[in-house]
């Protein structure tokens, strides 16, 4: 279970991530969080900024293997429409049988949980057959002057955001799994990804 490496980014994450939903993200996170049905389970749940978005979900399961993280989302269960389980857990290992969810979501993750392929198998994994993945990722950017504005970024950004690997191609990592990607969204840098995949 993680503890120090980014407790202080724990911390600070709703002062940075608040303002950032008021000026144009709390759109994104509704679009992400609208159709998910049924059982839902949330990858990195962070601190449960789209708990109150989800309109259609039976239940929603939130997975992230950072205490303080989950402690914050425990506030934001209250916003739900559905019934919400926290869980502490490693997205890499889920604990969960096959086959349990109708509903995957990600969002903002997918660049900071280690081997993200094996984060995606593992979705795949806990998965309905007819279930859906949705992401809301930021990515590498195909435009390489943003790319490489990315790549200097990199180094320090890492360090300060608890891993986030600003310059990680997740849209190629997100294709070679074993999801297939029905729609997607890009945004004019090319740098915010968005969309659904089904198996
Ligand atoms: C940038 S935050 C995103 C939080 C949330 N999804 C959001 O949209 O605000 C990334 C999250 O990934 C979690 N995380 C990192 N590695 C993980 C792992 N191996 N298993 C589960 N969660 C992990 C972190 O604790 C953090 O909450």
């Amino acid at each position: 279970m993680a503890k120090a490496p980014h407790s202080l980014f724990a911390r600070v994450y709703d002062l940075f991530m608040v303002p950032n939903d008021r000026f144009g993200l709390r759109h994104q996170r509704e679009r992400l969080c609208a159709d998910a049905t049924g059982r839902v389970l949330e990858i990195a749940i962070g601190t449960g900024l789209n708990i109150p978005h989800y309109e259609k979900a039976d239940l929603i399961v939130g997975i992230d293997n950072h205490r303080g993280m989950l402690r914050r989302a425990i506030r934001r269960t209250w916003e739900s429409n559905a019934p919400v389980d926290l869980v502490a857990a490693d997205a890499r290992q889920l604990p969960f049988p096959d086959g349990s969810f109708d509903t995957v979501v990600v969002g903002f993750s997918l660049c900071t949980i280690p081997d993200p392929a094996a984060v995606l198998d593992e979705m795949a994994r806990v998965a309905k057959a007819d279930g859906s993945l949705r992401f809301l990722e930021h990515v590498r950017s195909p435009r390489p002057r943003t790319a490489r504005v990315q790549d200097r970024f990199h180094p320090v950004w890492e360090r300060v955001s608890g891993g986030c690997r600003a310059n990680q191609d997740t849209e190629q990592i997100l294709r070679e799994s074993p999801w297939k990607v029905e729609d997607i969204w890009r945004s004019d840098t090319g740098g915010l990804i968005q969309g659904s995949a089904t198996l």
